[in-house]
């Protein structure tokens, strides 16, 4: 062999074992990163950047991940990122940033992606720093959305924060039936008010008749599911010496049209607000709903089976609607007649916590 030739093979072989020597650590050095978590792209990232021991103090994180892996990524805001608890929304790590420019702490930030969705955030990272977000956002079911209603509320009514919340989120403070929301599906927890309302063609899909037995009338349907909780609480009031009986349960959405036109001509407006809600905001449409009689007395708020019912009827699973309680709530004044089913399960909890209203229970528990 020529001694250049030699030279050359030793320099060759030289290099491609620096080469390899350089890639194996390179290698080693980015599986300490991604053993934690890191992703390849974020990994090269934190290397090149020199940022290999900072993160590797720092540990797991989804948060630095995204940020070492966005082309959004801030140097400045490295420590903020880790300390932003990662949620599952695109632009996370743009929205992070303009809060932060906005003035947010770290705190604040979790707060808001906690209560925002993916489009309020972005919205509320537009705007100047608000001054109430741990006064509302401290309540889980507060929503970012609704920042600027509860500041509001609160502020025409005196309400507190709890209060302000709720009746927010049931969109109280805009007009009856103006500003509403289609409820589509048929559920035991389904909410219809002055808010919420069924379309023109809703038709509970397990309607069904229900016997002179049961019924002051023989025409009267409602779901299947209701009449058979019902039949059950009927023959346990029974037994125990009562007697209940449907006067009113399925109303259609012409049926509400023809009643609340009756008892307009009646009783005049203010009446109707009152105790008869329009086509489409009755729960009677739902099939779930009844209004209930006594078998003993003309008057159901003083029979017996009115004490009966107050006492026994979540067993069933059945709930009184509207309860001078929550008038503001409900939008109609007590009926002490009018039961709604939502199952046992709903009911007893209802029941459980001192009465608690369809509605509050679709804001706290249901988070609607
Ligand atoms: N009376 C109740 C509110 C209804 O009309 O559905
Ligand atoms: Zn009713």
């Amino acid at each position: 062999m020529k001694p250049v030739f030699a030279t050359v093979l030793k320099i060759v072989g030289f290099i491609l074992c620096l080469v390899l020597g350089i890639f194996i650590f390179y290698r080693i050095q980015i599986s300490d990163l991604t053993k934690l978590g890191y992703s390849e792209q974020a990994s090269n990232t934190i290397l090149f950047s020199g940022y290999k021991e900072k993160v590797m103090s720092i540990g797991e994180n989804k948060t630095l991940n995204l940020a070492f892996e966005s082309e959004y990524f801030k140097e400045q805001y490295l420590d903020n990122y880790a300390k932003i608890k990662y949620v599952e929304q695109n632009h996370f790590i743009e929205n992070i940033n303009r809060l932060l420019k906005v003035g947010y702490s770290n705190n604040d930030i979790n707060i808001i992606f906690q209560h925002g969705t993916e489009e309020s955030v972005k919205e509320f990272s537009k705007r100047e720093k608000v001054h109430y977000l741990e006064e509302f956002f401290s309540i889980d079911y507060a929503k970012l959305e609704n920042y600027d209603r509860y500041v509001s509320y609160s502020d025409e009514t005196g309400e507190d924060e709890i209060e302000t919340v709720i009746a927010v989120n049931l969109d109280l403070d805009q007009p009856d039936y103006e500003y509403s929301t289609p409820v589509p599906d048929f559920s035991l927890d389904m909410l219809v008010n002055k808010h919420h309302h069924l379309s023109e063609d809703f038709v509970p899909n397990d309607l069904t008749s229900i016997s002179t037995e049961y019924a002051s009338e023989d025409d009267l349907e409602c779901s299947r599911l209701a009449l058979n909780a019902f039949i059950e609480m009927s023959r346990a009031a029974e037994a125990a010496g009562y007697g209940i009986v449907i006067n009113s349960a399925y109303r259609s959405y012409q049926d509400q049209v023809e009643l609340i036109d009756f008892y307009r001509n009646a009783y005049g407006q203010e009446y109707v607000d009152k105790y008869v809600a329009r086509p489409g905001y009755s729960e009677h449409q739902t099939g779930l709903a009844f209004d209930i009689g006594s078998r003993s007395s003309r008057t159901f708020a003083s029979s017996k089976e009115y004490g009966w019912m107050l006492e026994n009827a979540h067993l069933y699973g059945f709930v009184m609607r509207y309860d001078e309680r929550y008038e503001d709530l409900t939008g109609f004044r007590k009926e002490p007649w009018h039961y709604r089913y939502v199952g046992k399960d709903i009911a007893q909890y209802l029941y459980e916590h001192n009465n608690m209203s369809l509605e509050e229970y679709s804001v706290v528990f249901l988070n609607k």
